[in-house]
């Protein structure tokens, strides 16, 4: 079974209590739970993790990258600023599809910008835990060739 890692960047371990008007109630675990039964159905083997630390995130997108291991990522608040984010996926050696729960360009205008997307086969946002679950269907289908 291929192996996908859904990483999460920082205050998504919040989530459930985190300004729940804009971001729901459904927590860091719920979200879990949600993409590890969306990857059964899709046949892939889904593991999640959340860090506020940046450079932990990088490891595990170097990880990523030195294990051909397909990325769902929501680099959360790194996704406006970290170039060194972005550095290290534009070594990706497998499928990436960027993430968001809200829709960010119906935001502030810093949340415009994504340094991520550039690097990305595509984004989904603006769908709640529903954003995760196309974004595995999006890895699944790019993994079997399908366009
Ligand atoms: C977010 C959107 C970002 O702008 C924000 O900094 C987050 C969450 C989302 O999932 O909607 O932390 O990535």
């Amino acid at each position: 079974m291929m192996r996908v890692l859904v990483l999460n960047g920082p205050n998504l371990a919040r989530l459930g209590s985190r300004e729940p008007d804009v971001y729901g109630t459904a927590t860091l675990q719920d979200l879990t739970d949600a993409c590890v039964a969306a990857g059964r159905q899709l046949g892939l083997h889904v593991e999640v993790r959340q860090t506020d630390d940046e450079a932990e995130l990088l490891a595990w997108v170097h990880e990523a990258a030195d294990g051909r291991v397909p990325l769902v990522l929501n680099p959360a608040a790194f996704t406006h600023y970290s170039y060194a984010l972005r550095d290290a996926l534009a070594m990706r050696t497998a499928p990436l599809v960027e993430v968001h729960l809200t829709n960010p360009a119906a935001r502030e205008a810093f949340r415009h910008t994504s340094v991520v997307a550039g690097v990305a086969d595509g984004t989904v946002a603006g769908f709640g835990l529903f954003s995760y679950e196309l974004a595995l269907r999006a890895v699944a289908s790019m993994i079997a060739g399908l366009p």
